[in-house]
């Protein structure tokens, strides 16, 4: 795909999984690689990125074997590498390319290094200074200063401090100590300049003591390894989800409203980037922290607050504080982020750009960005990505500001975050919510405006009745909560287009017989399955948008829905309806029979205690007692229109 439309979005919230961290994951594989012993690496990341990595270490002879899951097994090498001469490819990969270089130099083997042309306008001097001071060979192909590199032999000196610039990036200091202990020798490496990003080195000295080798460190001047300590596995890792990506979605909650829940970062982690959420402070945003999850919500006066902060601590969720700035109140600085322009691209340049390209008025400067949000978006915005994972991600918040826009060359998400919008969906695609009484035709409804938006579908009801026929076909009492509810969570159902399926099986028309439909409404009455079908149930929200029908979808399954419709009819009126229905598709009915049993459902539905059929406040009513299809259909579209942004 070239690129990925956006709809104007109304709100956000929800609960988001995080993907691995990158920064954790390519440092892992590379300490389990040249560690004694076998480790299992739980959650991985699985991008670009970590599979540059993967492959660059297969290459060089380390075995490496996916369990499933994205656990995978490094049987590590206990010391350098098995393979002593190779050529790497490592695309656009910093974290790959730096501690690789590094750890090739003092190897003792004949490598090649090299990767997409980005990578070779980006610098790695720096730590090939400090590598050729302790003896290490290491040539350049290319430009001096930069990839392609080539490494050979070489008799390695510890004698004297090594001494490395930390004002560039800090993956060279970085690379420096994951490598040192190859050496086994006592080493002691020197910062001359000011140290940058340095909750990226706090990272790596974590992850290098959980592998036995230990850094002593002064300030962030000098680091100190003591002789003969070698990486040891420690068994199993897990790594923890990725703070930078967890950015987007905390800044999607402070913009859109909230809450919205990243799992898989929080209080415990060892990232830096989990500093973010204190920056959303600044800007007025509600924080809540867990010891794994962190929750975001808009600030309690409404609009964010301009800000003026000193990033260099978060230079890649900073990023994420460019694009927020478009909805704070006054101008915004963002400064101390010269790393920007050595990253994936020139970020500051490009951050420029296109937030220009949405009114905002920005100045540039070497270190900083002031960023001055205009009076109201500029739709339709076409935002170039530069091949650059994050402009992607950030941009994608712009949406938020109720107009839609066109994200280019989407597919770059997949260097950290291959799944990147189906996640944002989950927080930020809008819902229309449509709840009523059985039989009121909200189904059908609901349908046609799914169809007439654009939009996914979500029939709930018939999770429920997928849950009756299942628990009726398999022997389960429909009052066996937990028996019910275990099938409810492992459902075998499948949409396809107009069918519905059950394990292959096409129940399209078995669900909708009064057998399943009163099943459906005893067994929706368990709490148990409830809760066990929610989860699924909101793995329907996508982009660019979700119809969903059922009688709680705007209480329960998305209360903060945009859009919340109460269909109703009368119950002589729906039991005709369902009449005509159950006649057309040859099934026999009586009238009489059909409205007792609506009733008693209603009765039934409404005076039960977990999400009883209800109108809701904020949902607006539409009554289809006089009304045909068509005239419903349009009522409701009415009402979308009105609430939903530039529809
Ligand atoms: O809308 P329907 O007739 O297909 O629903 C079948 C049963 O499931 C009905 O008794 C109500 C129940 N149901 C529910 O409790 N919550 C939903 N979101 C959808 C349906």
């Amino acid at each position: 795909m070239e690129h990925q439309d956006l709809p104007a979005l109304a709100g956000a919230d929800g609960t988001v999984r995080l993907p691995g961290s990158k920064s954790i994951s390519n440092r892992m594989l590379l300490l389990a690689a040249l560690a004694a012993g076998t480790t299992t690496i739980r959650d991985l990341l699985d991008s670009d990125d970590t599979r540059v990595m993967l492959e660059a270490l297969r290459r060089l002879g380390i075995g490496i074997e996916a369990l499933g899951g994205d656990a995978w097994r490094v049987i590590g090498a206990g010391g350098a590498f098995p393979v002593k001469a190779a050529e790497l490819f490592l695309g656009n990969a910093g974290t790959a390319f730096r501690p690789l270089t590094a750890a090739l130099a003092l190897a003792g083997g004949h490598y090649r290094l090299s990767g997409v042309a980005r990578m070779h306008e980006r610098p790695i001097g720096d730590l090939v200074d400090g590598l050729r001071q302790i003896g290490a060979d290491v040539r350049y192909l290319g430009n001096a200063g930069f990839p392609p590199l080539e490494i050979h032999p070489a008799a390695i000196a510890l004698d004297t401090p090594i001494r490395v610039r930390g004002d560039v990036s800090s993956q060279f200091l970085t690379a420096l100590l994951m490598a040192l202990p190859l050496v086994g020798r006592a080493a002691v490496v020197e910062v001359t300049t000011e140290l940058i990003s340095k909750p990226y080195i706090e990272i790596t000295l974590n992850l290098m003591a959980r592998f036995g080798v230990v850094v002593e460190r002064e300030g962030w001047q000098r680091f100190a390894l003591a002789a003969g300590q070698t990486y040891r596995s420690p068994g199993t890792l897990h790594v923890e989800g990725d703070a930078s990506a967890a950015s987007y979605f905390l800044a999607a909650g402070a913009i859109g409203g909230g809450p919205v829940r990243v799992e898989g970062v929080g209080r415990s982690s060892i990232q830096g980037d989990v500093r973010f959420a204190d920056a959303l402070t600044v800007l007025g945003a509600q924080i809540e922290w867990g010891d794994n999850f962190i929750v975001a919500r808009a600030p309690a006066a409404g609009k964010l607050k301009a800000f003026d902060l000193d990033l260099n601590h978060i230079p890649d969720a900073a990023m994420t504080l460019a694009v927020a700035a478009l909805f704070a109140d006054g101008t915004c600085a963002l400064r101390n982020i010269a790393s920007w322009r050595v990253k994936e691209t020139d970020r500051i340049a490009a951050m420029a750009t296109e937030l220009r390209k949405l009114g905002a008025t920005v100045e540039e400067g070497a270190d900083y960005l002031r960023v001055t949000p205009p009076p109201a978006l500029v739709a339709h915005a076409a935002i170039d990505t530069y091949d650059d994972h994050r402009m992607a991600m950030c941009f994608s918040l712009a949406a938020l500001g109720g107009v839609p826009l066109r994200i280019n060359d989407p597919q770059c998400v997949a260097k950290t975050f291959p799944d990147y919008f189906a996640s944002f969906g989950r927080i930020a695609a809008p819902v229309i919510a449509i709840d009523g009484p059985s039989a009121s035709g909200k189904g059908t409804v609901a349908a046609r405006v799914a169809a007439a938006m654009g939009f996914h579908y979500l029939d709930s009801g018939s999770l429920y009745r997928l849950t009756a026929l299942s628990a009726l076909r398999a022997g389960v009492a429909l009052d066996d909560e937990a028996g019910v509810a275990a099938l409810a969570a492992a459902l075998p159902a499948e949409f396809a287009g107009e069918r519905i399926l059950l394990a292959d099986d096409d129940v399209t028309d078995a669900i909708r017989t009064e057998e399943a439909g009163v099943g459906a409404s005893k067994v929706a009455a368990l709490p148990a399955v409830r809760a066990a079908l929610l989860e699924r149930q909101r793995a329907y929200r996508r982009l660019p948008g979700l119809v969903a029908d059922g009688r709680d979808m705007g209480s329960v399954v998305f209360p903060q829905a945009p859009v919340k419709v109460f269909l109703t009819a009368s119950a002589e009126a729906r039991a005709e309806r369902r009449y005509k229905q159950l006649m057309e598709k040859g099934m026999p009915a009586k009238m009489r029979t059909l409205l007792q049993d609506l009733q008693e459902r209603d009765a039934r539905d409404a005076a039960r205690s977990v999400a009883p059929l209800r109108q809701e406040a904020d949902a607006a009513l539409v009554d289809t007692t006089p009304m045909g299809i068509e005239q419903a259909v349009a009522s409701v579209l009415d009402i979308v229109r009105r609430k939903l942004p530039q529809r």
